[in-house]
């Protein structure tokens, strides 16, 4: 499980400090299935049941596209894209030799990313997984579209056993098409949102075809999610949403997640939707950012320490580095270095990373401390699993239901009536 310091947010909390009686509460809630959309809940059971239905499907896949394609184009936005690329990118931000490259579209309208990413493809054999609980979202239909016209040149009568459609077990534009043209298929369980789905085949497929060991992440993440059911002040999920929601209460109406790893980047990403989609709504919710430190202190930092004071700061860390390397030492120090020679990055990184938190303390931003154990399958389980529990405490905590997002439709209807969609109005 990861670890949660709050030592650097308790002067800011209010004199009661974090109310863990209403995080119990929530959390039976969740557990319970009592609470706002509990019909989406299944996230919390999703590893045990992908373990028995999906898993060695997903694995056999993998291992198919693995041996005979050097690519691999993921369609998909939203929760339908953002976890597995956080994870790929967290665990194998490049590709090991003999590894497909993994490519992201339908993320977006962008003729120029689209041809950039054709560019790169190449010649090469490629397969395709398309993802889409409702497959009907318009970015990925449109890519979709685009790479099957593409599959159908390069493949012929065989495009068809280059796609992998990932949606709905029964509904939608995308299981209709997949059942009439027989595309190998994987479901996004009904109950489970789509910013909740990356521990399904939503997530899986494309981390195994890109060198992840997916049992282990699933093997991870059922312990994790055991632990997180139980209840208690020790539990991570309870602290960081009991935390944060008494910041909010204070005035901290912006979160910025940082972390020492570039590679963490669109981890972030995948964070910032799960929390934003789930706890910006009836006018209420924190405002989720992210900072990748150390190179946003030299453009993030001067406002972080002196701007307006509404932000709180959750900084995840590592507790195991993969690698070292020594900072050299240089007979004529030119550069004034050597008073660091000898010693290993990770050490610098550790001691910035302790310079920070008390500078960014002393300004005002109260600071929550997340330890993971490594960067690999079981740290990557470990944190999602721990920000989804605690998402859907806080979100109780504050009111809402954190598994809907009415909001999301409102450009949409406008988009599809300029578009001149046959019924938009
Ligand atoms: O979390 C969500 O529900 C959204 O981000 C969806 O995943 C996103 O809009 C994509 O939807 P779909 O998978 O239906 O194409």
């Amino acid at each position: 499980m990861v670890k949660v310091d709050l030592s650097g947010a308790n002067a800011f909390f209010t004199a009661a400090g974090p109310d863990y009686a209403l995080a119990s509460l929530a959390h039976q809630t969740l557990l319970d299935r009592s609470g706002l959309g509990a019909d989406f809940t299944g996230w919390v059971t999703l590893p045990r049941k992908i373990k028995e239905t999906e898993l060695d499907r997903i694995v056999a896949a993998a291992d198919k596209i693995r041996a005979r394609s050097k690519a691999l184009v993921v369609i998909g936005i939203g929760g339908s894209y953002l976890g597995a690329r956080g994870a790929i990118e967290l665990l194998r931000p490049i590709p090991a030799a003999g590894d497909p490259k993994v490519f992201f579209v339908g993320n977006g309208l962008s003729a120029d990313y689209l041809n950039d990413v054709l560019a790169q493809l190449g010649e090469d054999d490629f397969d395709v997984n398309v993802i889409s609980k409702s497959g009907t979202t318009l970015e990925p239909a449109v890519s979709f579209r685009i790479f099957r016209e593409l599959l159908a040149k390069k493949y012929g009568a065989k495009a068809d056993e280059h796609i992998f459609a990932t949606t709905d077990a029964r509904r939608g534009a995308l299981k209709s098409l997949a059942d009439r043209q027989g595309w190998e298929s994987f479901v996004v369980p009904d109950d489970v949102g789509g910013r909740f789905s990356v521990l399904s085949a939503v997530g899986l497929l494309p981390m195994a075809v890109a060198g992840i060991d997916v049992k282990a992440v699933v093997d991870a993440a059922i312990r994790e999610l055991d632990a997180l059911c139980v209840p208690g002040r020790e539990n991570p999920a309870w602290q960081y949403a009991a935390a944060r929601q008494n910041l909010y209460n204070k005035g901290y109406g912006v979160e910025i997640l940082g972390c020492y790893e570039p590679s963490f980047r669109f981890m972030a990403e995948w964070w910032k939707q799960l929390y934003g989609e789930s706890e910006g709504k009836d006018g209420k919710g924190i405002f989720p950012a992210s900072v990748e430190y150390t190179a946003d202190l030299h453009s993030m930092g001067q406002f972080i320490q002196e701007g307006p004071r509404m932000l709180m700061e959750s900084v995840v860390r590592f507790a195991k580095a993969r690698s070292g390397y020594e900072v050299p030492f240089d007979e004529a120090d030119g550069d004034g270095l050597n008073y660091i020679a000898g010693r290993d990055l990770n050490e610098v990184c550790r001691i910035a990373a302790d310079a920070v938190k008390e500078a960014h303390i002393s300004g005002g931003v109260p600071n929550i401390v997340i330890e993971a154990g490594a960067r690999d399958e079981e740290g990557f389980a470990a944190l999602v699993c721990f920000f989804e529990f605690a998402c859907a405490i806080s979100g109780y905590m504050s009111g809402v239901n954190p598994f809907n997002q009415p909001g999301v439709e409102a450009y949409k209807k406008n988009m599809f009536r300029m578009l001149g969609k046959p019924g938009a109005v």
